[in-house]
């Protein structure tokens, strides 16, 4: 607990578990007397029909009884709601973009980063929006979920309490890459973080320096469906792209290109133009300025 504020986990997992156990004393219940309704009031036990007049003291009870469990239900959900939905002032910002298909962050530095990295105890605000279609952020662990939509902006707000790495991902099915939506939340020590936060290129720390073109590669999202590796992924794989002749198909005709830098640079603008036999024509305009765009082409020239 910091300044008041706590971990969101302990009341949505109090109301779940109440539900649950509701549930189970529920199904336990009704299952009980049913079973003893067709023993007791089988038609070997009971030759002739009764009518049955209503039970007053019965209906009462099956109507206040569950009125009362809902109502304590809208009460924890209600409590949990109002402090999901209330910012602690000294939240620190980080702006959220969705896209097909990757997560972006982006500090009140103007720092970008492909991984959510926080300080421990120090509230975080999410504001999130989307690129393209609609998404969903979901960190199980912090138990916050919300819409990422295109030309809206929306919130969520956790503590990070515990060092660690925590799953961050899309929740809502986006297309062919959705699955691909996933990355970490890293919580860091103050120090840690600051150290971070201050360094100028993007870096966790483990991986080695990334050149500009790799680092737009994986911001733009582009090796979501691209592997490096040679492997074929949703589309063809970037290793060994430039000088590569490819089948593509325009207008419903095969017609065979090298892949140079005009090729990549209409494929990134205008993606469905020539699109490589064999891959299906989902992949996304990606907004990108010309310098991107240049570095993109040469580090694609590096991938030998
Ligand atoms: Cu983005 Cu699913």
């Amino acid at each position: 607990m910091v300044n008041g504020w706590q971990h969101l986990s302990g009341s949505v997992d109090s109301v779940f578990f109440f539900i649950m156990a509701i549930c189970i004393a529920l199904l336990a219940g009704v299952t009980g007397v049913m079973l003893y309704f067709v023993v007791r009031y089988s038609r070997k036990r009971n030759p002739h029909p009764v009518d049955v007049a209503d039970n007053l003291a019965l209906e009462i009870f099956w109507t206040v009884v569950p009125t009362l469990l809902v109502l304590v239900i809208f009460w924890g959900g209600w409590k949990g709601f109002q402090y999901m939905r209330t910012v602690p002032p000294d939240a620190m910002l980080v702006k959220v973009t969705g896209r097909m298909w990757s997560w972006s962050f982006e500090y009140e530095n103007g720092k970008r980063s492909t991984v959510l990295n926080v300080p421990l105890q120090r509230p975080v605000k999410l504001a999130i929006t989307s690129a393209d279609v609609l998404h969903s952020l979901f960190i199980p662990a912090y138990r916050i979920k919300e819409d990422a939509v295109p030309g809206l902006e929306t919130y969520l707000w956790f503590l990070p309490d515990e060092i660690g790495t925590y799953d961050l991902f899309c929740t809502e099915y986006c297309g062919a890459g959705h699955s691909a939506m996933i990355t970490k939340v890293a919580v860091l020590s103050p120090k840690a973080f600051e150290q971070w936060y201050k360094t100028e290129e993007e870096s966790d720390g483990s991986k080695p320096h990334l050149s500009e073109g790799a680092e737009l590669l994986q911001e733009k999202g582009c090796i979501a469906c691209h592997s490096l590796d040679g492997s074929a992924k949703v589309g063809p794989t970037f290793k060994g792209l430039f000088g590569r002749k490819e089948t593509v198909v325009a207008a419903g005709k095969d017609r065979t290109i090298t892949v140079d830098e005009e090729y990549i640079l209409r494929s990134i603008k205008d993606p469905a133009a020539d699109i490589t036999k064999g891959f299906p024509p989902i992949m996304p305009a990606i907004p990108m300025s010309d310098d991107e765009m240049r570095e993109i082409v040469e580090h694609l020239k590096t991938l030998k």
